[in-house]
């Protein structure tokens, strides 16, 4: 695929900060977080002490952040932009301590994860609640339209990663099934998010469809990205290999792989399969990664992704909401964290 020819115009800024993408929304985030607190409220006592710990735990909110820039985008943020951001965050949420137990992940945003701290069946039951709360938060309001899409990514986020096991487990994932694997679990809830922004605001087909691809494009480029830290592509202060002891393929690997001779491949394939890997283990694979060009062919795709959302959100008239959206694809890129 061809990178598409940007106009100066549309070029993004280098590097924006999240504080500057937030900025045309920093107001409405305030209500979100309200709707977000309120659902994670219990009356067991067990289990509002451990949401209290998962607020602490603080996310970068990407999620809420898209659907409350589409939403502005599409005609203007509404009471039921803050439930839809709400609506993400806790399906959002949800997923990722139920991600740490399939996992079996220790930390989570620089703290120790739920299922570190109360085990697995403290954080699987959480997760429960925490969806549970998302869906009653939308049928609460008779919010079917934003149910009915959210639902569909969870199902999807669920198919992709036992796609992901299945592929794990007998090594065989080409290009394809990555870019299926990642379109399910991560771009579905992120295309989710500017779809339902837009959905809370409008009922132009045209602008949600739009929104909803423009979601899909960012949330592929965002999965890359953090696939890509995983052979410390860059310094993120965690530690590297952790997809490759899971046996996990990224598309580094699956691209190095197919450029390397039969000999070679053999031999990194073992590797691969081992139960336990050692550091030098992490260090051969990282480096063979690195010299068939599977890093920079990733990194290629990803700038293209996220330039095909540029471009796309270049046809919506020059606003903060579109400006900011535009940043936010710079720094899917470019993040650090
Ligand atoms: C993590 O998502 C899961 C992936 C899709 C890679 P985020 O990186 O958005 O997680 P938080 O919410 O900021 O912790
Ligand atoms: C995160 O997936 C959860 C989903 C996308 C559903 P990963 O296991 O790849 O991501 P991190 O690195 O733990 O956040
Ligand atoms: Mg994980
Ligand atoms: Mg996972």
């Amino acid at each position: 695929m061809e990178p598409p020819v940007l106009a100066p115009t549309v070029r993004p800024r280098r590097a924006p900060s999240l504080s500057d993408i937030r900025a045309p929304v920093e107001d409405d985030l305030d209500a979100f977080r309200s709707y977000f607190r309120d659902a994670m409220r219990s009356r067991i006592g067990l289990l509002d002490k451990v949401t209290r710990y998962v607020l602490r735990q603080k996310g970068k909110e990407i999620r809420p952040v898209l659907v409350l820039l589409s939403a502005q985008l599409s005609g203007g943020v509404t009471e039921k932009s803050y439930r839809a951001a709400a609506l993400v965050e806790l399906l959002h949420t949800a997923t990722l301590v139920h991600d740490d137990v399939v996992d079996d992940a220790e930390r989570r945003r620089g703290l120790f994860s739920i299922n570190a701290l109360w085990k697995n069946k403290i954080a699987v039951l959480l997760g429960d609640f925490l969806l549970s709360r998302g869906l009653l938060l939308a049928l609460d309001h008779g919010d079917y339209d934003l149910l009915h899409t959210v639902s569909d990514a969870v199902r999807r986020m669920s198919e992709g990663e036992l796609l992901q096991i299945e592929k794990a487990r007998r090594l065989d994932i080409d290009e394809e099934t990555y870019f299926r694997i990642i379109s399910d679990k991560t771009a579905s809830l992120i295309s989710a998010c500017t779809a339902c922004g837009a959905i809370s605001t409008t009922d132009d087909t045209d602008e949600i469809t739009a929104l909803r691809e423009i979601g899909e494009k960012l949330g592929l480029a965002f999965q890359i990205r953090d696939d890509l830290f995983d052979f410390g592509d860059v310094d993120v202060g965690k530690p590297l290999g952790i997809d490759l002891q899971e046996k996990k393929m990224t598309l580094p690997l699956i691209v190095a792989l197919r450029t390397a001779d039969a000999r070679e491949r053999k031999a990194i394939l073992k590797i691969v399969r081992r139960k336990k890997k050692t550091r030098e283990d992490i260090r051969t694979v990282g480096e063979f990664v690195q010299r068939h060009g599977g890093l920079a062919y990733a990194r290629q795709k990803m700038q293209t992704l996220a330039d095909e959302a540029t471009v796309a959100l270049a046809a919506f008239p020059p606003t903060p909401a579109r400006d900011a959206l535009m940043d936010l694809a710079a720094y899917v890129v470019a993040r650090k964290k």
